[in-house]
């Protein structure tokens, strides 16, 4: 069977890794995929980004179903486009994808379901929004509405900062459409975690638990970045916060989309605000995998991907169960010289180890020409380490990483602090 995953990041590594492990696979292709996707043997990269040629590519090689990675061509409506070809694919169509590609779409939705989120008013005018803030005070969160790979969130600790992120947003434009309209919202202190579950329609499979370390360096200092890490599973979420999470967030989700006529299909990501009492409120909604959740998570995966792909996309996701490594997976993201803000390209990247029970490593920013890899994007290789304890996955995942070498490479040192620190 011939499979296709849209994208070119860790996750579509690590998601085209797994799908390929299935005995059933004549072929991965990876579009446009990078260095890693290119150098393995089961994978075959595909220099295609546009949706339609790519549904256009899926009939010719006759590809049985496809898993997009990313959230653009999502909000660009990929799944629409497959789905008028009567194409099998997974994930959500461009009205379900506003869940993540509009913040007003998502806060409007969980207000009108009753689901757990800060409060929150949507502003076009430049006034209104300054007064509201000055009502309210700091801290104080604006985000742009629309999709702005990463660059539209503000959490503003003093009432001067969130000044300016309006000015930014809605005076300077800064951000183009989607920074036309902006969020407002309540302030939330706690522990971050992503909770993230596949869904049919109807159906809802919860992956692993994850968490993620946003920050570019070590305790949480610096800019935020896509991810430097993440590990799974995440200990803060205790079998009851899940069964609580599920009951109070994902199936009120799944249900509303569907009431609404707009029914998810695809990978529904809520990130959670947990609180000091172990209630959790919702952040945000994407809808795809986490990068780099998706490294550890595919790394713990026992159950053959394939299989669960099918059941994704036939609608029955109720008759499979996932088993999953009782290991801790840890992954620590190695990003270019210029890290967040303007990433280097073209050093050459040596040492990476072979893959084995206990590390593998996947690729993002990197490319493989002329027999040479190097960098070509800001988070370049994602390590993931297994072990019995969060500190053991560390271990290996360090030990993998130290054999690595790149110029300018940036990588912290702490990934899995937080469950390193908690009690038992
Ligand atoms: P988002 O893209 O909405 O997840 O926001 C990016 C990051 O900003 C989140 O991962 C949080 O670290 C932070 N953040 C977003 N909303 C809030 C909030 N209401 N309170 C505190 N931090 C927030
Ligand atoms: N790691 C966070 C995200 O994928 O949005």
């Amino acid at each position: 069977m011939k499979i296709l995953v849209v994208g070119s990041g860790g996750r579509e590594h690590a998601l085209a890794w797994k799908i390929a492990q299935s005995p059933r696979i004549q072929m991965v292709y990876v579009a446009p995929g990078n260095g890693g996707t290119a150098l393995d043997p089961h994978l075959q990269n595909v220099p295609i980004s546009d949706p339609a040629a790519l549904a256009q590519f899926v009939i010719q090689e006759n590809i049985a179903l496809t898993v997009v990675g990313p959230e653009t061509p999502l909000a660009a409506g990929i799944v629409n486009i497959f789905r008028e070809q009567n194409l099998k694919i997974f994930g959500p169509t461009k009205e379900a994808a506003q869940l993540e590609s509009s913040k007003d779409f998502a806060k409007a939705f969980m207000q009108r379901h009753g689901i757990p989120t800060a409060e929150y008013q949507t502003f076009a005018d430049v006034k209104a929004a300054h007064d509201y803030i000055d009502q309210k005070g700091a801290p104080i969160v604006i985000k742009a509405d629309g999709l702005a790979a990463g660059k539209g969130v503000v959490v503003a600790m003093s009432l001067d900062e969130a000044h300016a992120a309006v000015d930014m947003m809605l005076s300077d434009n800064k951000l183009g459409d989607a920074g036309a309209r902006v969020v407002i919202e309540e302030f939330l202190d706690g522990e971050e975690a992503s909770f993230i579950v596949m869904v049919d329609g109807k159906n809802i499979l919860p992956l692993a638990t994850s968490q993620d370390h946003k920050r570019l360096q070590d305790n949480d200092q610096g800019p935020n970045t896509g991810g430097m890490g993440a590990y799974s599973p995440a200990p803060i979420v205790t079998p009851a916060l899940h069964a609580k999470v599920m009951r109070e967030i994902i199936q009120p989700t799944v249900q509303g989309m569907a009431k609404d006529g707009i029914p998810f299909t695809g990978f529904l990501y809520a990130g959670l605000m947990i609180d000091k009492s172990g209630n959790a409120k919702t952040l945000e909604f994407n809808c795809r995998m986490g990068d780099p959740e998706t490294q550890p998570i595919m790394a713990r995966l026992k159950t053959d991907f394939l299989t669960v792909a099918e059941h994704a996309v036939n609608g029955t996701l109720n008759e499979i169960e996932l088993e999953w490594d009782r290991r801790t997976a840890l992954g620590v993201v190695l990003a270019a010289a210029g890290y967040p803000d303007a990433p280097r390209k073209g050093d050459t990247i040596t040492g990476i180890p072979v893959e084995t029970a206990d590390y593998v490593t996947f690729h993002a920013g990197t490319s493989f020409a002329g027999g040479k890899l190097t960098t070509s994007g800001g988070r370049v290789l994602c390590v993931v380490g297994l072990g019995d304890s969060v500190k053991m996955a560390q271990r290996q995942a360090y030990a993998a990483a130290d054999q690595i070498k790149f110029d300018g490479m940036q990588f912290r040192r702490d990934i899995g602090w937080r469950a390193l620190k908690r009690p038992g």
